[in-house]
């Protein structure tokens, strides 16, 4: 088996990156492997991490590139490039990409999401699930296209919502979720098993 060379892209604590880069170590037969992180934010606590475990980690501060994203983002391709990636995996990465970035890369980059979407797009998603009193919340991955959190769903993961719930306890019961989901839909997307019909995503079986 040829394992897909990944790419994880983040901005801050990386415990979803983390959570790929154990699954990938875990199993010999996972079909995908840690090639880069990179980070557009050199203060970075995944960094620290991707050190540790000896996964070539890179910089490209977004902050030097203001409001030029497509410079930015052809920095970014340069090293995504330079690693020979073949699929990006955003993981708490909190910088938009451009549309013709997005294009470049579609189908083969995925992004995980602390609700269940297409409900709670954007930030401060946990706050805003307890305020609106739902019973379920959860975490979506999704192929990610030019629109924010808007790409065809992989997987979903649904938690109760307590009544006790404060937005850390939450948070909380969401990532451990994320933490089982992410890697799993690496798994799938870098098997090849994934099939887009429209905004739908099939899952073929294993072969
Ligand atoms: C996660 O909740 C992820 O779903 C969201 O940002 C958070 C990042 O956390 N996109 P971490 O950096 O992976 O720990």
């Amino acid at each position: 088996m040829v394992k897909k060379r990944v790419a994880i892209l983040i901005s801050g604590r990386g415990s979803n990156m983390a959570a790929l880069v154990k699954a990938a170590q875990a199993d010999p037969d996972f079909p995908a492997r840690i090639v880069l992180v990179l980070s557009n934010r050199p203060e970075a606590a995944g960094l620290a991490f991707a050190a540790a475990e000896g996964i070539p980690a890179a910089v490209v501060p977004s902050k030097l590139y203001g409001k030029d994203r497509a410079a930015f983002d052809a920095a970014m391709q340069a090293e995504l490039v330079k690693a020979r990636a073949e699929i990006i995996c955003l993981a708490g990465f909190m910088r938009l990409l451009t549309p013709e970035f997005c294009e470049s890369w579609s189908g083969r980059m995925i992004n995980i999401h602390p609700a269940l979407l297409p409900g709670f797009k954007g930030l401060d998603t946990h706050a805003r699930a307890l305020e609106e009193g739902v019973k379920f919340h959860g975490c979506t991955t999704h192929f990610v296209t030019p629109g924010m959190d808007e790409g065809p769903i992989i997987l979903q993961a649904a938690v109760p919502v307590l009544d006790d719930d404060t937005e850390e306890t939450l948070a909380a019961r969401v990532l451990a979720e994320e933490h089982r989901i992410y890697p799993e839909t690496l798994r799938l997307l870098a098997a090849d098993r994934l099939v887009v019909e429209g905004r739908r995503v099939r899952i073929t079986p294993a072969g």
